[in-house]
């Protein structure tokens, strides 16, 4: 996970670093907001990857996989994003924010905003925005993942409203390695986000 996250650092320019998700309003372009997007997905992935460590620290294992998942997933949207960013000749940029990590139970409020942010708000303005301007990949990218978002945020609101009864142990999730969909359990044939066939389907614990 981290090393293919690594191929996302390869492509960073510094110097071309995009505003993150205080940008929303002021975007016009499709470019901004992709890089926005990008962006946001990235650091994503890391808070949930530090989020991770941290329930593993306090004993909710099966939380950490799914903050392990939904991390995954979100490496998938910030794969996406940058190939769209490049088919439109930028470069994918990014400022790696420091997490703040607090008790798991924070920690999954934090998530949960985030998400419902990105699935109420960003994600909405950012497709209206493509769909004026006619860039369908854009359109694509951001809708897969406004769609995965809306499932991380009933994973997590779950996992806070039942954190007593998680256990310890580590649970396998299932991501669609083309839209991130995240799966408790693999009783799909293919991903009810976009299709993919069961099988590509990647197993995180
Ligand atoms: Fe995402
Ligand atoms: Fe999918």
């Amino acid at each position: 996970m981290i090393h293919a996250l690594g191929a996302i650092f390869s492509l960073i320019v510094p110097a071309a670093v995009h505003a993150g998700t205080t940008a929303v309003s002021e975007s016009t372009s499709t470019l901004d907001n992709l890089q926005a997007a990008f962006d946001g997905e990235s650091n994503a992935n890391a808070r949930y990857l530090a989020f991770a460590q941290k329930a593993d620290e306090e004993g909710y294992g099966e939380v950490a996989s799914l903050f392990r998942a939904a991390a995954k997933a979100e490496e998938i949207h910030a794969h996406n994003h940058a190939a769209v960013i490049e088919k439109m000749g930028g470069v994918p940029a990014l400022k790696l924010e420091p997490t703040e990590v607090k008790t798991t139970r924070e920690n999954l409020k934090v998530a949960i905003e985030g998400q419902k942010y990105e699935r109420d708000i960003m994600y909405p303005e950012f497709i209206q925005t493509a769909k004026r301007q006619n860039a369908s990949a854009a359109v694509r990218t951001f809708t897969l993942a406004l769609k995965v978002e809306a499932v991380h945020a009933v994973l997590y609101q779950d996992a806070l409203d039942n954190l007593e009864t998680r256990t310890s142990e580590r649970h396998t999730y299932y991501v669609c390695p083309d839209c991130g969909n995240t799966l408790e359990e693999l009783n799909i044939m293919k991903c009810l986000i976009c299709g993919h066939p069961k099988s590509g389907f990647i197993g995180v614990d």
